[in-house]
């Protein structure tokens, strides 16, 4: 029998994750099975316990129960501890369980590698202060921007993600109406307005000369707030589309010790995505 993996989520219809892993492992001639499994809540736990057994080797978690998966973890990495959630679980050589979250590497990935942008010395804006942005704030800040703003609907919980980040660099929280005046090099947009096609209430001017967009989500049609990037002067607009696939990388890296190319994984995808 071949090794095993899942990601499991609920609802998981749609995920791309079999997808992409069966590419990586065809593309790296590492034999695997990876599936797409729906966990009814309640039943996480015992889940993880039973697909980790046997031939069962890793899983990715998504919504609802990356925060469930990060309780469950004996072990986290630093990364992973900060997120507060895990998305990438597996047993170490002692059978320990490990979280991770290749989230935000995986985002950073994106832009410095897979695009060319620079995210070192940036003045750096990142709207939303939920789960996906909190995934993120580590690598972002690794990459030692200038600073990190991060602006949400709610100004006490990008001023409490602030404060959770502080040691890591010059981050300040704040709500959107402080965002008159500033300008930065690099927007990541992190909220889920993008869900219902709404862009969060930003001044004309945000962008300085050569700033890029970046938003997490994606879609077939450009997203609300790529399109709203495109309209304010952005000198790029990059969606989501390659975080989900760099993310997945890191994750195969994880469990199978080799990393696999992701752009024409990436191109394939895009290509199924076009309407
Ligand atoms: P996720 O795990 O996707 O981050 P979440 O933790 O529920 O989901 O966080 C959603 C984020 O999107 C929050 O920052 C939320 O703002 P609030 O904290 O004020 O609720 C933000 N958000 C959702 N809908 C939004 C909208 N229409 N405009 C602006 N921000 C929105």
């Amino acid at each position: 029998m071949s090794d095993r993996y899942a990601v499991f989520g609920n609802p998981i219809k749609h995920s791309k994750s079999p997808q992409i892993h069966t590419a990586f492992a065809e593309q790296t001639t590492q034999t695997l099975s990876y599936d797409a499994i729906c966990v009814e809540e309640g039943g996480f736990p015992a889940a993880v316990d039973n697909f980790l057994q046997g031939e069962g080797k890793g899983l990715n978690i998504t919504i609802p129960f990356k925060q469930e998966a990060w309780q469950m973890a004996e072990q986290r990495s630093a990364r992973a501890e900060l997120a507060g959630a895990v998305n990438t679980l597996y047993r170490d050589a002692e059978g320990l369980l490990c979280g991770d979250n290749t989230d935000g590497v995986g985002m950073v990935r994106d832009i410095v590698e897979n695009n060319g942008g620079t995210i070192t010395g940036a003045d750096v804006l990142i709207l939303g202060a939920g789960g996906a942005v909190r995934g993120v704030l580590q690598p972002v800040l690794e990459q030692k921007p200038n600073r990190v703003v991060i602006a949400n609907r709610t100004a006490s919980k990008a001023e409490d993600l602030a404060a959770l980040v502080a040691d890591l660099g010059e981050v300040e929280g704040c709500g959107f109406d402080a965002l008159p005046g500033q300008q930065f090099d690099l927007v990541i947009n992190g909220t889920a307005a993008s869900l219902q096609g709404e862009v969060p209430p930003l001044p004309d001017d945000l962008l300085k000369s050569g700033a890029w967009c970046y938003d997490m989500m994606y879609g077939a049609d450009v997203t609300a707030f790529c399109q709203w990037a495109n309209e304010h002067g952005a000198e790029q607009a990059i969606d989501g589309l390659g975080m989900l696939v760099e993310q997945a990388a890191e994750s195969f890296y994880i469990w199978r010790g080799v990393r696999p190319e992701t752009a024409p994984v990436i191109a394939t995808l895009r290509a199924a995505l076009t309407p």
